[in-house]
């Protein structure tokens, strides 16, 4: 298993952890006995989470104030994953959608600079995160035979491109294949990559994206992060290669992926109209 046993020595940062599906994530984790570094920018909400999470599990967490889109805040997150020996796992769950046609958004200076930010986190706080917990990983496992393993968050969107939330689409299909191809790179050495591609799920998602389309999807579609953190805690443990969470979802995926890209996109632009 590439995710060591739990210990008190056995630490997992997870990004993202201030709400949605990093904080449930961090739960998931703190249940099963792993302390956790929590990272996000909101001080106070990683606080509170700490103090729930030694309530319940009387471990105790580290809070990492850090904005990851901002290159001083990645480099101190990045040099805790070099140098904190405690670190056996990682969990890449920070990330926020820009939603709107991009002809629309680059008439204004704050949706450029969404964009912009977009992705700096999505794509490269991920990467680079990435790329920093894989070094240390696998360098301990050589020396040690300690194992790691990271969950990188992906979407359904990742499965193919989606007009009007376009920029968010392709960071996600960014995450997924480098987190595939990785995965399979990482064979044998004791360090596992797992990738978590969730569909609609009720977090505070919506509010950063600005749109509706939570409210207006059938009640069915939409899932809990709860549900979406204990599937990922228990790929990332099995060091499974990924997982779409729910059935709904695993159809979107596979639609994504299969169905011709002239009929699909098509579908897709008029969908999103309605979506808003
Ligand atoms: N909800 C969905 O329907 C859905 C579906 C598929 C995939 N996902 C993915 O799931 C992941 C978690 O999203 P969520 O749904 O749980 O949304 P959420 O409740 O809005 O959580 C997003 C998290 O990212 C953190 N974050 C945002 N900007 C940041 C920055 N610059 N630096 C550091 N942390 C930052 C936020 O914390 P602060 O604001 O405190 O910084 C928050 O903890 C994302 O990668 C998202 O793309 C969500």
């Amino acid at each position: 298993m590439p995710l060591p046993p739990p210990g008190p020595d056995s630490h997992v940062l997870v990004t993202g952890a201030s709400s949605g599906i990093g904080a449930e994530i961090a739960r998931a984790l703190s249940a099963r006995g792993y302390p956790t570094l929590l990272v996000a920018r909101r001080e106070e909400a990683l606080t509170d989470l700490a103090a729930e999470l030694s309530r319940r599990t009387g471990l105790t967490s580290e809070v990492h104030a850090a904005d990851l889109g901002d290159d001083d805040g990645r480099d101190t997150v990045r040099d805790l994953l070099l140098h904190d020996e405690r670190v056996i796992g990682l969990v890449n769950a920070a990330g926020f959608g820009v939603t709107g046609r991009v002809a629309g958004l680059a008439e204004r200076e704050e949706d450029r600079a969404a964009l912009d930010g977009l992705v700096r986190l999505n794509v490269l706080a991920l990467h680079d995160l990435t790329v920093a917990a894989i070094g240390a990983f696998v360098r301990r496992a050589r020396s040690t035979t300690r194992t790691g393993a990271i969950l990188n968050v992906s979407s359904i969107t990742a499965f193919q491109p989606l007009p009007g939330v376009a920029s968010y689409a392709a960071s996600k299909a960014f995450v997924q294949s480098f987190s595939e191809a990785v995965h399979t790179e990482l064979s044998g050495t004791g360090v596992s990559l797992t990738t978590l591609s969730p569909g609609l799920t009720r977090t505070g998602f919506a509010d950063a994206a600005s749109t509706d389309a939570f409210d207006k999807a059938p009640g069915f579609t939409v899932g809990e992060a709860s549900d979406v953190a204990e599937a990922g805690v228990a790929a990332m443990a099995a060091g499974h290669r990924s997982i779409v969470p729910g059935l709904v979802n695993q159809l979107s995926a596979a639609g994504g992926r299969l169905a011709p890209r002239t009929l699909l996109l098509p579908a897709l632009n008029s969908a999103m109209d309605w979506f808003g």
